[in-house]
């Protein structure tokens, strides 16, 4: 018998974006075997995907409940032990309440949720059910950005004094301008993505990025958002204030219509001795920045990187790492976690980085809303 983990995944068919990525990064340290799941809500689709990717077609199931169900009867040892949500957003929280009430342990998209609320219910169903519960923010996995996180809580840069991300994508534009085509985007359709798009999808990665690299908390922002159209029922850009005390400030600038950009997430930290910035479209290269020094570039591998950013780093130096390498360092540290090996809590997102996120969305269409006003988030 295989001591690997037995994933099955819920969505994420050969018609989704982000399934490619969990099947790649699951595969990637040989901990996880993938077994089955509900790749597409039609079964005779899930089972010509599964055919597809080379698996059995028998623990391939119509939906979660027959999962849930017929996983429960097999005997523990042959049981799927994790498994990964890679829904649209709606189906996060009925489905991963089923599976925590039902001893599994999940690997959740971001946002959590749809609602705070919800998240905050899940939140105490995690508490009750004695399970590991992962929420994929992505980019925390990335070397070099493990690394921003360790020299910052070091004291490297000092006392953070402003903190700027940026978000910026131009997909939407290809959707947005025409009225037929923009009703039909699960992402701008309240129903089944919530009540954001621009901010609950990329925003919430960016705030994510700052609370995990900085250490700080965001106490309170002020949300200024664009819809476009009239008829368009979700944001697709919006800046944000951000308050972490009175004398420590930043911003975050996301944006679905940036034209022509691609996935630019740019992450700037400015501390009184020095300034560290990372880009995800570069993401082997750290930035450090220092009055009176040509600016240095750290990259991943070398000695000089901490522990955490090290684990991340699977060759020498020279040999990039990129998503996929980050989603496996995310799918690593949740093996360790499974196995009740030791880990570092900074090597995957955990179930209140998802409600945090769930808090800041909210807040942000609050602050919008009710007339580009401060909003507290809840500590
Ligand atoms: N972490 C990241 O960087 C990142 C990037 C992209 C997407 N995401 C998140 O991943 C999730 C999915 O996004 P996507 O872009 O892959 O969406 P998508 O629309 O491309 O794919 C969704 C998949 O879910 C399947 N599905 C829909 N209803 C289902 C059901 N009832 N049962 C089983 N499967 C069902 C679809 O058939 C499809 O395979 C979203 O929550 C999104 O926010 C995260």
């Amino acid at each position: 018998m295989t001591s690997k983990i037995k994933l099955g995944i819920l969505g994420g068919g050969g018609d989704s974006l982000i399934g490619v990525l969990h099947r790649v990064a699951s595969s990637m340290f040989d901990r996880y075997e993938l077994i089955g799941g509900v790749f597409n809500p039609e079964l005779a689709e899930s089972k010509k995907f599964a055919k597809e990717v080379g698996l059995r077609t028998d623990r391939i199931y119509k939906d979660v409940d027959s999962l849930i169900d017929a996983e429960k009867k097999l005997p523990e040892e042959e049981r799927m032990q994790v498994i990964s949500v890679l829904t649209p957003n709606f189906l996060h929280f009925p489905m991963a309440k089923q599976l925590l009430e039902n001893g599994f342990n999940v690997i959740c998209e971001k946002p959590l949720t749809t609602t705070y609320e919800e998240a905050k219910i899940l939140e105490k169903s995690l508490q009750q059910s004695n399970t590991i519960f992962a929420v994929t923010y992505t980019y925390t996995g990335y070397p070099m950005v493990r690394q921003m996180r360790e020299m910052i809580t070091a004291g490297e840069i000092g006392k953070i004094q402003k903190v700027d991300v940026q978000y910026y994508q131009g997909w939407i534009n290809s959707v947005i301008h025409d009225k037929a085509k923009r009703s039909t985007v699960w992402r701008l359709d309240p129903k089944r993505a919530g009540i954001s798009s621009c901010v609950g999808d990329i925003g919430t990665h960016a705030f994510n990025m700052i609370e995990f690299v900085s250490g700080l908390e965001v106490k309170e922002i002020l949300a200024d958002l664009n819809y476009l159209y009239k008829d368009n029922k979700l944001d697709i850009d919006g800046t944000i204030l951000l308050r972490f005390s009175d004398y420590v400030k930043g911003i975050i600038r996301s944006s679905q219509i940036a034209t022509g950009e691609e996935n630019n997430l740019t992450v700037s930290i400015y501390g009184e001795k020095g300034g560290l910035k990372w880009e995800q479209e570069n993401p082997n290269c750290l930035y450090l920045l220092e009055d009176g020094h040509p600016i240095r570039v750290l990259k991943p591998g070398h000695i000089y990187n901490s522990k955490l950013s090290l684990d991340g780093t699977k060759l020498p130096p020279g040999h990039p790492e990129g998503i996929f390498d980050s989603m496996g360092n995310i799918y690593k540290g949740v093996a360790k976690a499974i196995k009740k090996e030791d880990y570092n809590p900074a090597e995957f997102p955990t179930i209140r980085d998802g409600v945090r996120g769930m808090d800041f969305i909210e807040k942000t269409v609050e602050s919008h809303k009710n007339g580009n006003v401060w909003v507290k988030l809840d500590q």
